[in-house]
């Protein structure tokens, strides 16, 4: 830059000069420090469904440059587009409509499919089949800050054609190839942000391709959030480069600046470990207020008593109160009197792993409660002869997170790629390793257990499937949200093309990756067996806490699950009672996705038996509608469909309880309307 200000003031001519100058002042104040690339905006999209009309811009199939072509003229089986000097008039299978972002589109949510292994009562599951920036973008509607966990595996953006960008492929001789991704990351990445609960986490996974963009960018996106990030050996073989062999990736954490959010992770111990502390710095003297009674009744642990004071002391190990209620001090076999691992302010957060357990007076070697010969024993039987006395032991540890993951389990070839061809028996290129996505949400949800996750690059659906096995394993009610377009592949692509299959057709739709690979993973995992009926029969390397067994796959998770599909509709084209089946999916995905989507009908109002939401569909009914809702305090999102703001104001009064009470214009699409270039 200095360089530049030398040259301007060599300049002869004062107005070049001045005007050069006042150039490069505003590109100086444009610049941001850090990160600068190419925005490429717009991106476009390609709507199958809807029909050329004339107004409408189409591409022609197959055009690898894709011009945006004006519509003049539009029937049932032609169309007539203005290209360059002339107009030519096309079958309209040969086109395709086309919008770049920014232009109004019309979502539409239909259900596909659903698997419902969980009940009424839990929430479903989303599996949402879509350009993840629409998705997304319709997600602002129903889920604005309410997302607890993102995790997202992006394209890695490799070079080798596995990612595509306005339609086509990126390639390692795209040189754009870098600032087309990051662009394209930037814009799904300021959406998912308005997603997060100011309290949520993002995780993103990548490699070494593009890894240091995507530092930078992260910096930019979410400068009130810390980045952590851990090292997963997912390829333990090694992917050989000119110099190394490759074996790891990386998770970024994005965590919002000094909270404490990553949760201590809980293993079960194969013997239970004794909570006295032993050698260094254990005795009572090193840390007088950790010896303190924890008291017992019959086998359970009922409470904890008063730290000693200086210069007292128990009678004994155990001392019996009154009531019946045992003393068990942190005193050993020697009769040292040393110490808990927890202090008084903290043991009571413990309770859930602690067990009161008989043990043989006085054997045991020194302190650590591993080898001694001592006879663990919590049966309630009474110690006649006065032989054993009551120790306190830990059923698991607890570890704070490390930020490098080794181990079989994360590999991404035999517990990605291999369990992927296992459940649904097709080849997914590059899926993660279930336990790898698992340990990710473990992290954050341990102690969110309700958490909602969402994953806008599903691929496979790990995420999904991760999420159910959490559930499993600690009893959760964590939901997920995933998002995957219906790509096919290059190959395959080339190939249908070829053979006149077009995009959008049942037969090239059947065969992308939502629909052949995400979904039948998803249906298959929670119902523990394929469509054909054979149950899935390994088992899973995860235990139920508390429990030895590994679950079985063929037992299934108890969850539900819906597959959404995006349309985009064209409002003058569509009836109302059909806009108001179009956007129900909506309103119950916004109430939370509880209870099975119940038929319309041609109702004045909508009131689901099992789902928590009503709608109004005429004003003029809306005393009998609120009769109804008083009697349903279930109801937590009440949808009233008025175009007069006065009149929903004075209907929103009306309402009691504590509901979200929501104006939806008659003219039902307009409300979701997508791709305004405002969220941006
Ligand atoms: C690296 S893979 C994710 C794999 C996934 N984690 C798994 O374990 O299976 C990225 C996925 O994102 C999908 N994808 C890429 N761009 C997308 C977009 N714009 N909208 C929706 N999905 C997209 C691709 O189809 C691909 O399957």
């Amino acid at each position: 830059m200095a360089l530049l200000d030398n040259l301007i003031s060599d300049i002869q001519n004062q107005k070049l000069r001045e005007s050069i100058a006042a150039a490069v002042k505003k590109l100086k104040e444009e610049k941001t420090f850090g990160l600068v690339f190419e925005e490429h905006l717009p991106e476009t999209i390609q709507l199958h469904t809807l029909p050329p009309k004339k107004g409408t811009f189409v591409v022609k199939v197959g055009d690898t440059q894709q011009p945006f072509l004006p519509v003049t003229k539009a029937d049932k089986h032609w169309v007539t587009v203005h290209e360059g000097e002339k107009f030519t008039t096309v079958p309209i299978t040969d086109v395709v409509v086309a919008k770049r972002f920014g232009e109004a589109i019309f979502p539409a949510l239909s259900v596909v499919d659903v698997i419902e292994n969980g009940g009424t009562v839990k929430p479903y599951h989303l599996l949402i089949k879509a350009e993840n920036f629409h998705a997304l973008q319709l997600l602002l509607y129903t889920h604005e800050a309410k997302i607890d966990v993102i995790f997202i595996d992006p394209p890695y953006n490799t070079g080798a054609r596995d990612w595509k960008y306005n339609n086509n492929y990126v390639d390692k001789n795209d040189q754009w190839r870098h600032s087309r991704w990051l662009s394209f990351m930037k814009k799904r990445l300021l959406l998912a942000k308005r997603l997060l609960r100011p309290d949520g986490v993002l995780i993103i996974t990548i490699d070494d391709n593009e890894n240091h963009h995507l530092q930078m960018l992260l910096e930019q996106v979410f400068p009130e959030r810390e980045m952590t990030t851990v090292v997963i050996v997912h390829n333990p073989r090694g992917n050989i480069s000119n110099n190394f062999a490759y074996i790891h990736e990386y998770a970024h954490y994005m965590i919002p600046r000094n909270e404490k959010l990553v949760a201590r992770l809980k293993k079960q111990n194969i013997k239970p470990r004794k909570l006295r502390r032993w050698g260094h710095n254990s005795t009572r003297k090193a840390r007088p207020t950790m010896f303190y009674p924890i008291l017992v009744k019959g086998s359970k642990i009922v409470g904890f008593g008063e730290i000693l004071p200086a210069g007292q002391h128990p009678s004994g190990k155990n001392v019996k109160r009154t009531d019946g209620t045992i003393e068990v001090w942190p005193i050993d076999q020697d009769g040292v009197e040393r110490r808990w691992n927890f202090g008084l302010d903290a043991i009571p957060d413990e309770i859930d792993r602690l067990i009161a357990q008989k043990v043989e007076k006085g054997k045991g070697k020194k302190g650590n409660g591993k080898k001694g010969k001592g006879k663990n024993d919590n049966s309630n039987s009474e110690d006649k002869k006065g032989n054993f006395e009551l120790d306190i032991f830990l059923t698991e540890e607890e570890s704070v997170p490390k930020t490098v993951w080794t181990g079989g389990m994360f590999d991404a070839g035999k517990y990605g790629a291999s369990l992927v061809k296992l459940i649904v028996g097709k080849d997914f290129p590059y899926p993660k390793s279930l336990y790898a996505v698992a340990q990710c949400l473990r992290t954050v949800t341990a102690q969110r257990k309700d958490a909602v996750i969402l994953d806008f690059f599903a691929g496979s659906g790990t995420t999904l499937h991760a999420t159910c096995l959490l559930n499993a394993e600690d009893g959760g009610t964590r939901t997920s949200i995933i998002v995957t377009n219906n790509e096919l592949g290059e190959k395959r692509e080339k190939q249908l093309t070829k053979a006149h299959v077009r995009p959008g057709s049942e037969e090239w739709e059947s065969e992308g990756i939502c629909n052949a690979i995400t979904w039948p993973r998803c249906k298959y995992a929670v119902g523990g067996k394929r469509d054909d009926g054979s149950k899935l029969e390994e088992a899973y390397l995860i235990t139920k806490l508390g429990e030895d067994k590994p679950l079985e796959m063929s037992a299934g998770f108890e969850e539900n699950v819906a597959y959404l599909d995006i349309e985009f509709l064209d409002p003058d084209q569509v009836e109302y009672g059909c806009q108001f089946r179009a956007i129900l999916p909506i309103l119950w995905a916004m109430a939370g996705a509880r209870g099975p989507l119940e038929d319309v009908g041609k109702p004045d109002f909508y009131l689901p038996q099992n789902s928590p939401f009503a709608v109004l569909l005429k004003e003029q009914k809306f005393k009998q509608f609120n009769d109804k809702i008083r009697e349903r305090p279930d109801f937590t999102h009440i949808f009233l469909v008025t175009d007069s703001e006065e009149a929903f104001k004075d209907m929103k009064a009306q309402i009691n309880g504590r509901r979200r009470v929501t104006m939806l214009y008659k003219h039902y699409l307009e409300n979701f309307k997508l791709n305004t270039t405002t969220v941006l």
